[in-house]
């Protein structure tokens, strides 16, 4: 069945619950990473399961504009690359449209060519943060100008780079991405130290294609490689897409959720920890190991939650779940103090103010200090409310999550901006639960 995603949705829920087997979206880091490291290989990638949403097909638009043949059957692409030297000179700006990954990662491949690019994007993505990744590559050797306080669009001259010594001043996985794509067109060894690891996708597939990188203790060590080659690719389930209803089975009572071929890469389960601590019947058991990563079943019921103190270090590790993990405190016995959460003001909204305002209006009691909520449990959340996700896709399915826990219906506004990481999520939450 397909349902067209409309501008505005109103819920209005009777007593739902979740009850099924469920296999979530493709995951979208990994699908992008699958598409940019098999552009820069030598030869044909097989890609299966990729996800096709607006963000992963933003990464396949650049990587067409490089110069790089890339066809799609349904989920399934061929990427033919052309090596580490391939790519053309983009006859046009690129553009990354909302992508944050895309973006910044592909900045670490533009910083290393011989050609001229420019790459922007849309609104939201032209108000994030760049010089994150303009200031390590500039220490490379890359020469990179951006608008002012370093706002995209981004031009990249051709530029000779030379390995680095970075210590990670935030822990950010796009960051760290970007420098170790550009350490591949350099002639020694670079070091990244990561005081916090973020998701290490990026490390493991990379092994995958040939390039000799590991991690010892905090430091990442990436010698060049002469080329990488292609290889075979099975994409698993998004952790941070079945989040979402992995929160509602954990709070609608009579609620059992199994969900299988799921990603289970322990630098991304920070939210099932979080769970577990909190009192939550979940389990998962893992099924294989794909690209070094773990792929697994879980199963959640539904149970009462109590509140946690959230440890600071875990933040990165479910960084796209704390909307959700503060629905969760909502509805949890006791006080929830979630700490250090800067970061999501720097997401495709200010995820941070934005997030308390969702549920401050839909009735939770909730603060918002500096950069830490503090949330107060086992308020009933009320609704009655127009909510409007700001174009923000984890936003707009955060609050359809908590409208349905609401008593009264909610009203989302820019609910299609679901088509960035989730095209099919009413689908899913029309099966489950309403
Ligand atoms: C991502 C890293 C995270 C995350 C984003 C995807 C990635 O961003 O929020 O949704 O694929 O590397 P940061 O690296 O900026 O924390």
């Amino acid at each position: 069945m397909k349902i067209k995603i409309p501008q505005t949705i109103k819920l209005s829920t009777n007593n739902p619950f979740i009850s099924g087997e469920y296999e979530p979206p493709p995951d979208k880091s990994i699908s992008h990473r699958s598409i940019i490291f098999s552009s820069l290989s030598q030869g044909k990638s097989k890609i299966f399961n990729l996800l096709i949403s607006k963000d992963t097909l933003a990464t396949v638009g650049v990587m067409r504009d490089l110069g790089i043949k890339i066809l799609r059957k349904k989920s399934t692409f061929i990427v033919k690359g052309e090596g580490l030297k391939g790519f053309k000179e983009p006859e046009n700006i690129l553009n990354a449209y909302n992508s944050g990954t895309t973006i910044r990662l592909i900045a670490g491949i533009l910083s290393a060519q011989k050609f001229i690019s420019i790459i922007t994007g849309d609104s939201s993505l032209r108000k994030r943060p760049m010089k994150r990744i303009i200031d390590p590559l500039s220490l490379m050797g890359a020469k990179i100008y951006s608008r002012k306080n370093g706002l995209a669009p981004l031009v990249f001259l051709p530029s000779k780079l030379k390995p680095i010594n970075y210590k990670l001043p935030i822990p950010s996985a796009q960051v760290k991405s970007a420098i170790i794509l550009a350490s591949l067109f350099t002639d020694g060894e670079s070091i990244i130290e990561e005081p916090i690891p973020s998701r290490n996708h990026t490390e493991l597939m990379l092994r995958h294609f040939g390039v000799n990188i590991k991690k010892i203790d905090n430091f990442i060590h990436i010698h060049p490689p002469t080329k990488l080659h292609p290889i075979e690719i099975h994409i698993p389930g998004d952790i941070s897409s079945a989040s979402f209803f992995i929160t509602l089975a954990a709070l609608l009572p009579n609620s059992k959720l199994i969900v299988k071929n799921l990603g289970l890469n322990p630098t991304r389960i920070g939210l099932l920890a979080c769970l577990k601590q909190m009192g939550a019947n979940i389990n998962f058991e893992i099924n294989e190991y794909r690209l070094g990563e773990p792929v697994g079943t879980l199963t959640i019921t539904s149970s009462n939650l109590k509140s946690i103190n959230v440890k600071s270090d875990l933040i990165p590790s479910m960084i796209d779940e704390i909307p959700l993990l503060a629905i969760l405190a909502t509805q949890a016995y006791g006080i929830t103090v979630i700490e250090n959460l800067s970061e999501l003001k720097y997401k495709e909204s200010n995820r941070l103010l934005n997030t308390y305002l969702i549920l401050k209006n839909l009735g939770a009691k909730i603060q918002l200090i500096d950069d830490s909520l503090i949330i107060e449990g086992k308020k009933s959340l009320v609704g009655n409310v127009i909510i409007d996700s700001l174009k923000d896709h984890r936003l707009a399915m955060m609050a359809f999550i908590a409208g349905v826990l609401c008593e009264k219906p909610v009203i989302i506004k820019n609910f299609n901006s679901t088509q960035i990481s989730y095209p099919s999520f009413l689908q899913d939450a029309l099966k489950f639960c309403l």
